[in-house]
This record gives C-alpha cells, sequence and structure tokens, in this order.
C-alpha cells in the first residue's frame, strides 16, 4: 500500500471523516556543494523517492493535532497543540517541526488548526533531510487547507528554514528545504543562494550505465549540532575579518591573498568553501555537456576537502567512500552536514553489487554497525498527492 493511501485509511480511522487531502515532500541527496548554503555560495541537491506524507483536515478549535503512523499502523499521538499559544522553546522532539511550521505561518496570517496524520520512509538521522522533508509537507497540508495564501516554492523553502532555525532552534541554511521544495524528477537543483536564482540540470545516470548509490553509515556523532554551528560562526567571523558579506565573495584567484589574512584556525575553512563553491560550477557544466560519468573527481575532490579543510567527515563516511572508490566507484564523497549520515557514490550498475559488498564487508571487518545502501533516483520536490 502506498504511503498516500496508509496515512488516508488511518485518518479515516482515526477521525471518522476523510481527510481534505494528503500532500508530501521528499529527502534529498546533496550531490555537491558542501556547507556553501550558509555562505551565499552554490549548491546541486537532488530530491530522493523517500518521502514524508500527510493527511490533512480543518478543525475550528484552534488546535494542531499531530499523529504519525509506523511500520505497525498505529498511530502515535503528540499532545495536540494551540497554534495561538506556539513559542520557540516550548516544544521538543519531532512534533517541533510541525509546530515551529505553524508557528512560521501564523506570523504569515495563515492560522488554522488541523489535524494531521504522517507516515514517511524517509530514512531519520541519515544526513537525508528527513526533518526538511516533515516541515515541508506539513506547511504544504496547512497552506492547502487554508486556501488564502498561495507562496511560491521558495518562499515556502524559506518559511521552512525559519521554522528550523528560529523555532527548533537549528542554525541551518535553505539547502534541504529548496531541495525538498523545488526538486524535479531526473534533475539536480543547481542553486544560488544569494540570488535565489534556480536551474533544473539534466541527471540521467541510468541514461550512463550509472547510479547514485546511497551509503547510509548509521552513525550519528552527537557533534551534529555544535560542529555545524562552530563551523557556521568561524565562516562568518572569516568573511567580518576579510571585509566582504559573506565568503562567496572570495573568487578563486584571491584564494591566497585571503588565506594570509586569516589566522590558522580559520584558512582551512575558507578553502573549503572557495574550492568547493568552484567545483559546484565545474560540476554544473561538465553535467550541462552531457558528460556525466567525469563528474566523479569533482565529488572526490569535494570528500577530500571536507575531510581535511572543513573537518565534518568521521571515520564511517572516510570508509564508506576509500572503499567505494577502491572498488570502483568513479567518484564518492561525503553528503549533508556530516559527522556520520550518509555519502554517494557514483557507481557502474553493472558494479553497484560489487561496491555494495565490498563496503558492507569493510564495515563488517572494522566492527561498525552495518551501513544501509540503497541506489538514490532524482525524484519530484513537494506536492499534492490527491
Ligand atoms: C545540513 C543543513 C544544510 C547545509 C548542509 C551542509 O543539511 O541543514 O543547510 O548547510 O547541512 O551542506
Amino acid at each position: 500500500m502506498s504511503l498516500a493511501a496508509q496515512v488516508s485509511g488511518v485518518f479515516r480511522k482515526l477521525y471518522n471523516r476523510p481527510a481534505q487531502g494528503v500532500w508530501s515532500a521528499p529527502g534529498r541527496v546533496n550531490l555537491i556543494g558542501e556547507h556553501t548554503d550558509y555562505n551565499d555560495g552554490f549548491v546541486l541537491p537532488f530530491a530522493l523517492p523517500h518521502r514524508i506524507v500527510v493527511a490533512a483536515a480543518p478543525r475550528d478549535d484552534g488546535l494542531l493535532a499531530v499523529n504519525t503512523v509506523g511500520a505497525d499502523e498505529r498511530p502515535q499521538r503528540a499532545e495536540p497543540m494551540r497554534i495561538s499559544e506556539l513559542e520557540p522553546g516550548a516544544v521538543s522532539g519531532w512534533s517541533a517541526y510541525p509546530a515551529g511550521m505553524a508557528w512560521v505561518l501564523r506570523a504569515h496570517g495563515i492560522e488554522r488548526g488541523a489535524d494531521l496524520v504522517l507516515a514517511s520512509d524517509v530514512p531519520t538521522g541519515a544526513g537525508l533531510s528527513s526533518s526538511a522533508a516533515l516541515e515541508c509537507a506539513v506547511a504544504l497540508a496547512l497552506l492547502g487547507l487554508d486556501g488564502t495564501a498561495r507562496p511560491d516554492r521558495s518562499t515556502i523553502a524559506r518559511w521552512a528554514q525559519r521554522a528550523e532555525n528560529d523555532f527548533v532552534g537549528m542554525p541551518s541554511g535553505v539547502l534541504d528545504q529548496t531541495a525538498s521544495m523545488c526538486c524535479r524528477e531526473g534533475h539536480a537543483l543547481f542553486l544560488d543562494v544569494r540570488s535565489g536564482e534556480q536551474e533544473q540540470v539534466p541527471f540521467q545516470t541510468a541514461e550512463h550505465g550509472l547510479e547514485v548509490l546511497v551509503i547510509d553509515t548509521r552513525a550519528n556523532h552527537a557533534l551534529v549540532d555544535s560542529g555545524y554551528g562552530d563551523r557556521r560562526k568561524g565562516c562568518e567571523r572569516a568573511a567580518e575579518l576579510l571585509g566582504v558579506p559573506a565568503l562567496r565573495d572570495i573568487e578563486p584567484a584571491g584564494l591566497d591573498a585571503a588565506l594570509a589574512k586569516l589566522p590558522d584556525e580559520l584558512a582551512p575553512l575558507v578553502r573549503h568553501i572557495v574550492t568547493e563553491n568552484q567545483r559546484v560550477l565545474d560540476t554544473v557544466q561538465v553535467l550541462r555537456s552531457g558528460e556525466l560519468p567525469s563528474i566523479g573527481p569533482h565529488l572526490t575532490a569535494s570528500h577530500d576537502s571536507l575531510r581535511h579543510d572543513y573537518q565534518v567527515s568521521c571515520r564511517e563516511l572516510d570508509l564508506a567512500v576509500e572503499t567505494a572508490l577502491d572498488a570502483g566507484a568513479l567518484g564518492a564523497r561525503m553528503t549533508g552536514a556530516g559527522f556520520g549520515g550518509s555519502a554517494i557514490a557514483l557507481v557502474h550498475s553493472d558494479r553497484r553489487a560489487d561496491v555494495e559488498a565490498k563496503v558492507t564487508a569493510a564495515f563488517r571487518k572494522e566492527r561498525l554497525r552495518c551501513p544501509r545502501l540503497f541506489t538514490a533516483v532524482p525524484s519530484a520536490g513537494a506536492a499534492r498527492e490527491r
């Protein structure tokens, strides 16, 4: 049964009436352009087929009731929240994301109680943006029920980012939410974060006999929050010292001069951001010219830079990348914030099984948790399902 059918059925049983609609939003993989978003730079994500699906109907008492359905079909209810009383810090755990979204919508004059039933097949804690998918799916559902406002997709992404930054308290950029809202099937999304300009770049791996293999290391180092915030602050400090609005403004040609002005601890951060932005531009160029297999070296260079300069990789991610490359991947890198989560590897379809077996064996040998592997097919962004 599809997730949409599942949430509709559970909704009807739980509330004795049909849902008014079903909406969904996907997780993402970032092909390249890591930690560049909060430096006003370039990113190139694509959406996963994995989605969070929400069945919803309005209610008249100003409450937001959120239920989640797991594999056992049994709904788990969070305590209903009064939307007019939502404040940052008041809600913890996963329901902070739907609450945060309702809080942001309230600030834009959209304040309507709702019953929600959610189900998901986006792996959580895997660096694949299940939280952005949750924010975006809930945003579409609440906007759909309200019907008065029709913000465009990039605006919804910004609102979802605001929920995450100001309500949940995670200082993320806008990469994940934009990917979830704006990606298209068969394409990667080239986003210039500063201008907001977007280009849908064809990314048809199958046409080249290739696949993007996702390797969820199932490692989740607690550093994620503090490590992310520290890198972000480091970048802001470096931009200040260099007298530019954001590190985006440092061109590769001016990199050495910029590095010479910086203290030792900030220089590698800046080197990563400046070279990573260039790698995104180079990757887009390669894809536009139809030479998809040639993006491999850029992916691997991105990983090296994240590992050595930005220092957000970890043993599990390095092992996944190294083993995939040894087994014949054309390129491989960590994806997302780092400190655990997932790596991606660009592999020939006929080598995939071999790469999978070798990665799994390497993790077993190192006595690490067994990684979860799957092929990521570039999929559609958030949408109404029924
Ligand atoms: C997380 C954040 C994004 C982005 C990436 C790193 O996924 O939510 O905004 O900064 O890390 O590229």
